[in-house]
């Protein structure tokens, strides 16, 4: 369940919480409501301060015990000396905001000083990254031992807005965490079918018009590229198609497109055992568009927006496509497939062909596509690629906006050299050279005269170990590029 957010001003000593965290940067002094607290608690908090036992570095964190009368606990939480506040404020007030949960203190207070709505609706979205857990296949431990989930929080602030910041995180809240849901949820439960029903859904909540191809569907569409990778699969593949018309009549929407891979074996070109459980994360980048389209809803953003997603699995098997088979993608190019697990392209190509009926302003994927891309930028940066240079800085910008770092990466006219076929118009695989840009290229064949822009979010969307501020699993990535995007498009 997502944390319930509140904003309102309030006096921190006589607060009767269960937990108040305090925001500070490194080497803070206490002014203001917080000198006021500091007197109520004896000058507990100087104290602690003056010992050095917290100095505000980033991801610290020091416990304070209240007094008898107000906050019960405090938990001090640094900032160090960061180079965006709203992007420190998300990750220190996840990090408290987990600890709370983790204590079962059930609800909490947060304090940080600041008073720029960006500010607030950051360290808002942070107090429901923090605790989200998923744990709906785990049997919960027996009564005594459970602790109280923290179900609300409360961003201490009298500036004017707190209340419209918070509620517009618990927009884009609500759409991280389901990204979040459906990325954690195993294979055998997330699958082309289950994404399409969570579409049906965010349609009906939010009066989108939704349409889902099958199989047949897709044959039908001539989408050869797509088909190939599911041929394999007994499970029904999916391309979903969300829109969200509250723009202009008319108006050329935004399109988000998104690798819905529930599960990526490699397919004949299997992958090794190792870590292969990973690989149900290959749908992050359609957990991204559905998570944004959540969120855009419930903005009631005035803009139009469709939201594309390519769903299947990729599996060996007697009928799965092979090493050396050519297919013909819907635009009528014909690709041989060098290997089977360089898939996530082969269903691109024919959803962003897709695309071109749309007459979209601009389009961006998101796609856990390359190991390539992890190797050139580790899980720090998504890689950003695009046939425009504007659309690259502006979809950087957004997610920046968001705490998601990307990373410009180029699509030099040589690269597409690397993808030349002996029998076909273009392979699938260019080899280990420019793993992360031979597939942006692949891409940007099938793009059409739109301005459109990449995420290689490979190495960002899911994290295998825990960071601190969130735990391992997957990131949110690409929700708050997606929907920061759209919002400074819609004005
Ligand atoms: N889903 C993978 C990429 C991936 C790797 C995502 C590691 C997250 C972590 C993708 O389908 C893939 O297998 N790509 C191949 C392409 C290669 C065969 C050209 C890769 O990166 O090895
Ligand atoms: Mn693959
Ligand atoms: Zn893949």
């Amino acid at each position: 369940m997502p944390i319930r957010l509140s904003a309102r001003q309030a006096d921190l000593a006589s607060l009767d919480v269960p937990l108040l965290a305090i925001a500070l940067r490194k080497d803070a002094t206490l002014t203001g409501p917080l000198a006021a607290l500091d007197a109520a608690l004896g000058g507990a908090l100087g104290r602690t301060l003056q010992r050095r036992d917290f100095r505000g570095g980033r991801d610290e964190t020091f416990h304070v015990v209240g007094g008898a009368k107000g906050p019960q606990r405090i938990l001090l939480v640094g900032l160090g000396e960061p180079a965006s506040m709203p992007n420190a404020l998300r990750r220190a007030a996840a990090i408290a905001a987990r600890a709370a949960h983790g204590a079962g203190a059930g609800t909490m207070a947060w304090f940080d000083g600041a008073a720029d709505a960006a500010s607030i609706e950051a360290a808002a979205v942070g107090l429901q990254m923090g605790p989200w857990e998923y744990t709906e296949t785990r049997t919960p431990p027996p009564e005594p031992d459970r602790r109280a989930p923290l179900e609300s929080a409360t961003i201490v602030s009298g500036a004017p807005g707190a209340s419209a910041a918070v509620e517009r995180a618990a927009a884009l809240g609500e759409g991280i965490a389901l990204a979040r849901r459906l990325a954690m949820m195993p294979g055998n439960l997330c699958t082309p079918d289950y994404l399409a029903d969570t579409a049906r859904e965010i349609a009906k909540r939010h009066g989108m018009t939704v349409t889902v191809l099958g199989r047949a569907e897709m044959e039908k569409e001539g989408m050869g590229s797509f088909l190939s990778v599911a041929q394999g699969t007994p499970q029904d593949p999916k391309l979903i198609v969300l829109e969200h018309r509250k723009g202009p009549k008319d108006g050329k929407p935004l399109a988000l497109v998104g690798k819905g891979l529930c599960f990526d074996s490699g397919g004949i070109s299997i992958k090794p055992a190792d870590k292969m459980e990973y690989m149900k994360f290959d749908m992050c980048g359609g957990a991204g568009v559905l998570g944004a389209m959540e969120t855009i809803g419930r903005l009631k953003l005035p803009v139009n927006v469709v939201g594309l997603v390519g769903a299947t699995t990729n599996m060996p098997s007697g009928t799965a496509v092979k090493p050396g088979d050519v297919v013909r993608s819907q635009l009528g190019k014909y690709i041989e497939i060098i290997n089977t697990d360089a898939e996530g392209r082969l269903v691109l190509a024919d959803v962003l062909s897709y695309a071109r009926r749309f007459s979209p302003a601009a389009v961006v994927d998101a796609a856990t596509l390359t190991g390539a891309c992890v190797v050139a930028l580790g899980h720090t940066a998504t890689g950003v690629m695009g046939n425009d240079e504007a659309l690259v800085r502006e979809v950087i910008a957004a997610g920046g906006r968001a705490g998601e770092v990307g990373w410009h990466l180029p699509l030099f006219d040589e690269y597409k050299d690397l993808i030349k076929s002996d029998v076909a118009d273009i392979k699938n695989s260019g080899g280990r050279a420019a793993g992360a840009l031979t597939a942006g290229m692949f891409l940007k064949e099938f793009t059409g005269e739109y301005p459109w822009v990449h995420l290689d979010i490979a190495g960002t969307a899911y994290s295998e170990s825990d960071l601190g501020w969130l735990r391992a699993g997957p990131t949110g990535v690409p929700v708050g590029f997606f929907v920061e995007f759209v919002r400074g498009r819609a004005g």
